[in-house]
């Protein structure tokens, strides 16, 4: 199916359709751009003007009914959460905007300064541009939509232009708002802290407003700028959901308001709070883009969507589509504490293991010994590294292994010769004590000769060694937002100013080492969003490594995210977050999904420990596709009441390959039989299943062989095991399926 997008003239209608999904909005009598559909596919080339609810046809004019609008505005009548609101000189917020015109184009644009999806092509995506304007202020709104050929979705953004004849400020203005004809669904969000992000909370739509949000300056480990609406009997694979995800990396709200009549309304974009935009005449801001899909096949079907477009059409590069290498990343091995030889040994013992890269973390540049000192200072340290990045470099792949190096552009200690010289780039109010977190300031980021800087001594570090990799960390949020270069009036600026600093620095470093994999990260997943990804096409999901935690983060985590985006790594046990002591076969099997590698001293591990991360490694190298970019499946969830097992697969696209992992965190006695139904495969292949590592257990004895896809689907794999293997298996186990079609 393509992606196509008509006009009705007789009704003035726009319709949007792709595979599995229509999406309709009408120039209403008044001229505003009223809501009709979204959802499943509808007929084209007849009206739905039909479908739309909420007008009231008793009186005319009546405030207050639940009229869908497409980008709502206050002041007019309509007293849900608005999409624009704009100040004028004397002080009022009214706006009424309508159609003035609109351009249905092939292909898709992009939104300068900030990231966005794309097409490779223009037959991938049609897209369409509504012009509405406020004729008393000349203030214009320009909504894009862009449909792609293989998404159930829309991608929204809005651009609004000043083209009065007087300043005004913009305090609110979403990326996209959605009326949904009733209010019957609940509420999912991916919420949590450091090292326990986007866990999945869900909760009934309620009347009155719900929302998540951050004014941190990052998306943040409490919430993810996403959110899905499910019907009450919808699952994985069936029912109806809806998801809202915006690509941006700061403040954000996403939020539901059910009224008085049980419509909903959903919004999503910048967060108002703490947002002013001054517009002189003639200037315009954009929105970052809100991407919203639409599933008849639940939640899962939601995924599939944003799994695919974020994967590929929304991550860029070379490294989009290429095998991410295995790395083994030195922090939770050695911190601060270490030396040339320290490395060179873990990477020696590393590179023998298989693994692909040897990731240098913090404490290298600068004095810094702990977390109190040098951030800014992009210098190496040439106590711990006598030759240099460039000397430890070239040791490293000589012996055949990458090399990467962790940075943090966007900070700078006190104690740093950066903070001595340029006291004023770092955020805060003069005048009053600057809150401290990990000892850090935050870099004024909206200013350009901040990002000048750092675009030139980080292209002197990245550039003056063998380097493929890059960690960019983020390790505190904005307290006292003051920026030194805006005035007074514009103080509202700085947290989005901050945000497109951080997105140019990124689009200068990787067009200058378009070679080099840049994995983003804060404090684990503390700006684990769409934004990034359009940079670095994989994240750090979380600082947590034990295996137990991570089933729930990267199970939230796959709402919407890829398995390609997600860092998954195997650290030393006891775990050094909850103490917790796995092993490291369950470790890897919940690793594997997701982009694997090591946290860990090599060295330090035992003759049996490295004989299993050599299997271990052969192994991820061998399923690396499916479990990259392969479909990936829930079939357990870790959130159900109880949590104690959770399961997943991996499928590869051509169905014929794929991995599944069950895992049990508290072991129970004779459990009893069980089956643990697949999901994804062809029905009419046979598959041949074998359980990894081979064991000889009864686990693999009741399920090797080939079985059917459609048994497979329908009946499942044999979880339920003598009592004698139950007993021995402990807690936190793990079992790793492999399919293979014949
Ligand atoms: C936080 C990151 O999440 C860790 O992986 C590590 O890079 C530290 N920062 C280093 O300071």
């Amino acid at each position: 199916m393509t992606a196509s997008i008509d006009w009705l003239e007789e009704t003035h209608e726009l319709h949007l359709r792709t595979e599995g999904f229509s999406y309709v909005v009408a120039v209403l009598e008044s001229g505003a751009l009223g809501g009709v559909h979204l959802g499943a596919p509808l007929r084209g080339g007849v009206s739905h003007r039909g479908l739309r609810t909420g007008e009231f046809h008793g009186f005319a004019n009546r405030v207050g009914d639940p009229v869908p609008l497409e980008y709502p505005t206050a002041g007019t009548g309509d007293y849900r959460i608005p999409a624009l609101v704009i100040q004028h000189a004397d002080g009022s917020s009214v706006l009424d905007l309508r159609y003035v015109s609109h351009r249905i184009f092939a292909g898709k644009g992009r939104i300068s300064g900030l990231p966005s999806t794309y097409v490779e092509s223009d037959d991938e995506a049609a897209s369409v541009e509504v012009l509405l304007r406020d004729d008393v202020s000349g203030i214009e709104v320009t909504l894009s939509y862009s449909v792609f050929r293989d998404v159930p979705g829309v991608a929204r953004s809005a651009r609004i232009r000043n083209g009065g004849t007087t300043r005004v400020r913009i305090t609110t203005a979403m990326s996209a708002v959605q009326d949904l004809a009733d209010a019957d669904w609940t509420l999912v969000t991916l919420s949590g802290a450091w090292a326990r992000e986007r866990h999945v909370v869900e909760r009934t739509l309620v009347p009155g407003r719900q929302s998540v949000s951050t004014t941190r300056g990052a998306s943040s480990h409490q919430h993810n700028p996403f959110m899905l609406l499910k019907r009450a009997a919808t699952t994985e694979d069936a029912g109806e959901a809806i998801g809202l995800s915006l690509v941006y990396s700061g403040n954000f709200v996403a939020e539901a308001e059910v009224d008085s009549f049980d419509t909903a309304r959903v919004r999503i974009g910048i967060n108002p709070e703490g947002f002013a935009w001054v517009l002189e005449p003639g200037d315009a801001l954009a929105t970052p883009e809100a991407v919203l899909v639409y599933s008849r096949n639940g939640i899962g079907g939601v995924s599939d969507a944003y799994h695919r477009l974020y994967r590929e059409r929304l991550a860029r590069g070379k490294w989009r589509d290429a095998d991410r290498p295995l790395l083994v990343n030195n922090w939770e091995g050695t911190y601060f504490a270490f030396d040339e030889e320290k490395l060179v040994d873990m990477a020696i013992v590393a590179r023998d293991l298989g693994l692909e890269l040897f990731v240098l973390d913090d404490g290298w540049f600068g004095k810094r010994d702990d977390d109190t000192t040098s951030l800014g200072d992009w210098f190496v340290d040439r106590r711990k590294l006598p030759n240099g990045i460039d000397g430890l470099a070239k040791r490293i792949t000589e012996l055949g292994i990458g090399f990467g190096l962790w940075i943090e552009p966007e900070m700078v200690s006190e104690r740093s010769e950066l903070f001595a010289a340029h006291p004023d780039w770092a955020i805060g109010v003069p005048g009053r004590p600057r809150t401290p977190s990990r000892n850090q300031l935050v870099l004024d980021m909206g200013r350009p000769e901040i990002v000048d800087h750092l675009f030139g001594v980080l292209s002197d570090v990245l550039g003056g060694a063998s380097i493929s990799y890059v960690k960019w960390d983020m390790n505190r949020n904005i307290t006292e937002p003051w920026s030194a270069a805006l005035p007074a009036d514009r103080q509202g600026e700085l947290f989005h100013r901050y945000v497109l600093g951080v997105y140019e620095l990124y689009r200068r470093l990787t067009e200058r080492f378009p070679d080099i994999l840049f994995e983003s990260c804060a404090g684990g997943g503390g700006r684990f969003d769409p934004g990034l990804l359009a940079y670095a096409p994989q994240g750090w999901t979380s600082d947590d490594t034990d295996a137990v935690e991570r089933l729930r983060i990267q199970w939230g985590t796959s709402l919407a995210y890829p398995l390609s985006s997600m860092g998954a790594h195997v650290s030393a046990v006891p775990n050094h977050q909850v103490a917790r002591t796995t092993s490291i076969g369950m470790r890897a099997a919940v690793a594997f999904f997701g982009v694997f590698g090591y946290e860990l001293d090599p060295t330090a591990m035992s003759a049996e420990e490295r004989t299993i991360v050599r299997e271990q490694v052969a192994f991820y190298k061998q399923w690396r596709p499916v479990l990259q970019g392969g479909r990936f499946v829930r079939l357990r969830s870790p959130f159900a009441a109880g949590g104690n097992e959770t399961a997943w697969m991996a499928v590869s696209p051509d169905e014929r390959r794929a991995v599944v992992g069950h895992y049990r965190v508290l072991n129970r006695p004779i459990p009893g039989p069980d089956r643990l139904r697949l999901r994804g495969l062809d029905a009419d292949a046979n598959y041949r299943v074998a359980v990894w590592p081979a064991k000889g257990s009864e686990t693999e004895r009741a399920n090797s062989g080939v079985r059917g896809g459609d048994e497979l689907m329908s009946a499942g794999l044999a979880l339920g095991v003598e009592k004698a293997e139950a007993a021995a298996r402990g807690d936190f186990a793990a079992t790793l399926f492999t399919l293979e079609a014949e």
